[in-house]
């Protein structure tokens, strides 16, 4: 079978150490991939940049949570009624599809379901009896009976669990915005697209909290005559944001604003813009917690348009879901023009009955009661290391409080991008492969933007002569201490060696030749250009990091 861009990409991948299929000695399991020495470092440069935007241009802060989450969590926030895929049982050769996954092209699925339109696969039995399945990796915490949990399928629930401590760190202050990079899982039925759809992988993601009353963003002037790549209704538009905005194909600034951040990061880090667009989510396609999204969208040769980034107006749809369930206060301040007398409801433990009754828990019980919001107590049950206690009425009062308020209270709204970093990896390999015929060789080079490539500089003695050696390991070694990722190399011709590391990405390769003796000069190769210069040994480290800088 002649090979195709991404057996190409695979193979190279493996061979030079940046994706490796996982489990390979025991035969492997699709779905599973781990990262090489490359890989590795290229994915750490990704999330950098992307922090670069989100921590730095766009001021949010960074927290990290677990990836195993509680089911209390994830039933609250919908996921264990809502996260599923339809799925079909084949009963002659007995595997399972997502149902989306083997219809035929331009079918819907409602359709295929609804005529009876759907075929195994594998042994071409007619297939009945769609139905959901939830996708999210069970365990239990402890042992015996443990407590109920999943591996997380996003790393949004873990920002939302902490919104109340989060804002008061924020200084009460919105917009405000909080992101996390981690694992999330997802037990996809029959995954296959390769590295595209993973069961374990890693996203980025950002929760930024708005007043529904104010979705504008402090940043949206500096941004907002440039340009969007958008398909909406099966056309391809080219848009300023404000016009998106003012047009109302976006519903929002804050929307558009994280949609064109999300296409900056993305051409930043080397995505081909003739292959990247944002789709809009038809209702049918939206998730349970989305208003509003915007797939962006990267063109593969063998997958098509495939989702790397969804930009979701999640609304108050996960606030709200965690304090009518949880009955914490996770409510924001909208500050009054002149402060108001106003009456609020309060509920005040009573620690004379509390602690006879309840002993060492009381004191957690009384932290509980106090971050209660009283307005919608009815009956109160509180959790204490992982047991569910009732609390009676009498343990408890709910009061009348009159008391000057500077503001009113509101559950934020939500915009979350969040971004598939695996599938970025794999598109940055993609969009960067170029073959080139070189004496009748195939010559691949991988053009990895500098900002993200894992080997920023071959360095190389021209010749195996000890005093060349010599300045190469200094330079290489004072290039390492300065933070800028180096491969020394001696072995065969400078030609194969500059061969190795274009087909790795890396971006320039400085060689050390008998001039340098008495010039205190090397050349550095621009793997693009192929165009040389002499550069003093001195100015090589300045040189590098105005090129690498994020
Ligand atoms: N947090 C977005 C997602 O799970 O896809």
């Amino acid at each position: 079978m002649p090979q195709d861009i991404y057996d190409k990409i695979m193979m190279v991948a493996k061979r030079r150490g940046f994706i490796y299929p996982s489990f390979e000695i025991y035969g492997g399991i699709a779905g599973f991939y781990d990262y090489g020495p490359l890989g590795s470092q290229l994915k750490n440069n990704i999330e950098n940049l992307w922090r670069s935007f989100y921590l730095l241009k766009d001021n949010c802060v960074e927290i990290i949570t677990p990836t195993i989450t509680l089911y209390e969590v994830l039933k609250a926030s919908g996921h264990v009624e809502e996260f599923t895929d339809l799925t079909v049982d084949c009963s002659r050769c007995k595997r399972s599809y997502k149902v989306e996954d083997i219809i035929e092209n331009g079918v819907s699925v409602e359709q295929a379901v609804k005529e009876n339109q759907i075929i195994c696969p594998t042994c071409k039995a007619e297939l009945h009896d769609a139905h959901p399945v939830n996708l999210m990796f069970s365990t239990t915490i402890g042992i015996g009976e443990g407590r109920k949990a999943f591996l997380r399928p996003e790393t949004a629930q873990g920002i939302f669990t902490n919104f109340h401590l989060l804002y008061q760190y924020g200084r009460k202050r919105l917009p405000f915005g909080v992101v996390q990079i981690g694992r999330g899982y997802r037990n996809e039925i029959s995954p296959r697209q390769g590295t595209l759809r993973q069961r374990e992988f890693s996203m980025a993601e950002a929760e930024v909290f708005f007043d529904p009353k104010d979705k504008t963003h402090p940043f949206f002037d500096l941004i907002k005559e440039k340009e969007l790549f958008l398909y909406d209704n099966e056309k391809e538009l080219k848009v300023s944001v404000a016009d998106a905005v003012k047009k109302k194909i976006i519903n929002n600034q804050a929307l558009a604003y994280y949609m064109y951040l999300t296409q900056e990061f993305l051409f930043t880090a080397g995505v081909d813009p003739k292959k990247f667009r944002f789709r809009k989510h038809a209702a049918n396609e939206l998730a349970h917690y989305a208003a509003e999204c915007w797939d962006a969208e990267l063109y593969s040769e063998r997958f098509g348009w495939v989702e790397c980034v969804g930009i979701a107006d999640r609304s108050a749809y996960d606030l709200n879901a965690h304090i009518e369930s949880s009955g914490v206060d996770m409510y924001a301040l909208r500050a009054f023009e002149q402060p108001r007398e106003v009456v609020t409801k309060k509920v005040i433990p009573k620690m004379n009955v509390l602690g006879p009754r309840f002993g060492g828990k009381a004191g957690k019980i009384k932290e509980q009661l106090e971050q209660m919001d009283a307005a919608t107590v009815k009956k109160i049950t509180v959790t204490i290391d992982g047991e569910s206690i009732d609390i009676p009425k009498e343990c408890y009062e709910i009061v009348d409080i009159k008391e000057k308020q500077t503001g009113e209270k509101f559950v934020p709204h939500v915009i979350e991008p969040s971004y598939g970093i695996d599938r970025i990896l794999y598109f940055l390999l993609e969009h960067n492969y170029v073959e080139e015929k070189k004496k009748e060789d195939e010559y691949t080079i991988l053009k990895l933007n500098p900002k993200v490539a894992p080997i920023k500089a071959g360095v190389f003695p021209l010749i195996g002569d000890e005093n060349l050696i010599k300045i190469a390991k200094i330079l290489d070694r004072d290039l390492r201490k300065a933070g800028i990722s180096t491969f020394y190399d001696e072995s065969g011709t400078i030609g194969r060696r500059y061969a190795r590391m274009d087909e790795i990405g890396t971006p320039f390769c400085i060689t050390i030749d008998h001039d340098s003796l008495n010039d205190n000069q090397v050349t550095v190769r621009n793997r693009d250009t192929t165009k040389q210069e002499r550069i003093k040994i001195q100015d090589i480290i300045p040189y590098m990091k105005e090129k690498i800088s994020l």
